[in-house]
């Protein structure tokens, strides 16, 4: 064994790597955990006496040490080198290079980043954990919608797993119920993502669509306050002064309700649910009721960029048709 050490001591003296390649060969024939000469040699140890094994012991640590050194001088010198090639190369890097082309964003996507400019700006935060998959307390009950409430029946409700309920979010709503049961108000929180309804598809439904869902706690919160903030939102994002009213509506978890309506091709079209949160559903996340209030909505993205973009059919947003894709990029 003492000859075999000499030799790979030779070996590893005169070891001149000339690339990067080289030298990764190098560390793999020694150092690999599998199949490296130093692991060979310890295992080839395992069987010496007891004497010898203390010598040679060091020797294979001596020469792992050194294999360690000549890498890591020559690596810091190749890549010296290396980048004085480049330098050398007789080529012209400010050239401009071939074009690629650009690509948009989905228009789905331009949608909810203007919603989240248009919201953090007049203060709200934005909660991003989109649980897709929620459990019948969080999507249902807690927002004051118990088992056998009529409403059930207008979210068709894909179930994953019947008792207990697990099920693909109908409604954005449930984010109210994670955020608020896990922080102490005030706070004014926006909420976007991915709902589920197993509903039939036609031009105006799919079973998948966005929500944004917006809630604010505070003392004192007023429906004036809700009103305001929705005329923002909707003059904002339609950049004109469009017709918006508001329908008294009813929803489980608000008290009172409303729809909201904006006039466009001469008819009026619905386009989010709002309301102020029920105290109940304020008890229910351990909020105290008597002390705060709060408003809440939730708006249909889908609905609201076909209104923007003049679209008449809602499956083409998932239909991944690069003609309709390519129509977004100026807006990038
Ligand atoms: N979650 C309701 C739906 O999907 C929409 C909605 C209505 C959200 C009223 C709200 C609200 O936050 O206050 O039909």
């Amino acid at each position: 064994m003492n000859n075999e050490i000499d030799k790979i001591k030779e070996e590893i003296k005169v070891f001149n790597p000339k690339t990067l390649y080289d030298l990764k060969k190098f560390k793999n024939k020694f150092l690999s955990k599998k199949k490296g000469i130093i692991k060979f040699l310890f295992c080839k140890l395992k069987k010496i006496d007891i004497n010898k094994k203390k010598i040679l012991g060091k020797e294979i640590n001596y020469l792992k040490k050194e294999v360690k050194k000549k890498i890591l001088e020559n690596n810091n010198l190749l890549i010296e080198n290396k980048l004085e090639n480049k330098q050398n190369l007789n080529f012209d890097f400010t050239e401009p290079g071939e074009k690629l082309e650009n690509g948009s964003l989905h228009p789905i996507s331009i949608i909810i980043d203007r919603i989240i400019d248009i919201l953090e700006n007049i203060g709200f935060n934005t909660y991003e954990n989109s649980n897709e998959i929620e459990d019948d307390w969080h999507n249902f009950t807690a927002l004051n919608i118990p088992i056998n409430h009529p409403s059930r029946e207008m979210h068709d409700t894909f179930f994953l797993r019947k008792n207990p309920d697990i099920l693909l979010r109908t409604h954005t709503s449930s984010m109210q119920i994670r955020y608020m049961k896990n922080n102490k108000p005030p706070f004014k929180i926006l909420s976007i993502g991915k709902v589920y309804r197993n509903e039939t598809i036609s031009h105006n439904s799919n079973y998948i669509f966005h929500q944004a869902e917006g809630f604010y706690i505070n003392k004192q919160v007023s429906f004036l306050d809700l009103k305001e903030v929705i005329f923002f939102i909707i003059n904002s994002l339609l950049k004109r002064n469009i017709k918006i009213r508001f329908r008294s509506s009813y929803f489980p978890f608000t008290e009172p309700s409303a729809e909201v309506d904006i006039y466009h091709n001469n008819k009026w079209i619905e386009i989010m649910g709002c309301g102020m949160i029920d105290p109940i559903v304020l008890k229910n996340v351990g909020i105290n009721e008597n002390k705060y209030s709060g408003y809440a909505f939730g708006l249909g993205i889908e609905r609201l960029a076909s209104i923007i973009y003049n679209i008449k059919d809602i499956r083409i947003y998932l239909d991944n048709d690069i003609r309709f894709l390519e129509q977004f990029k100026s807006e990038f």
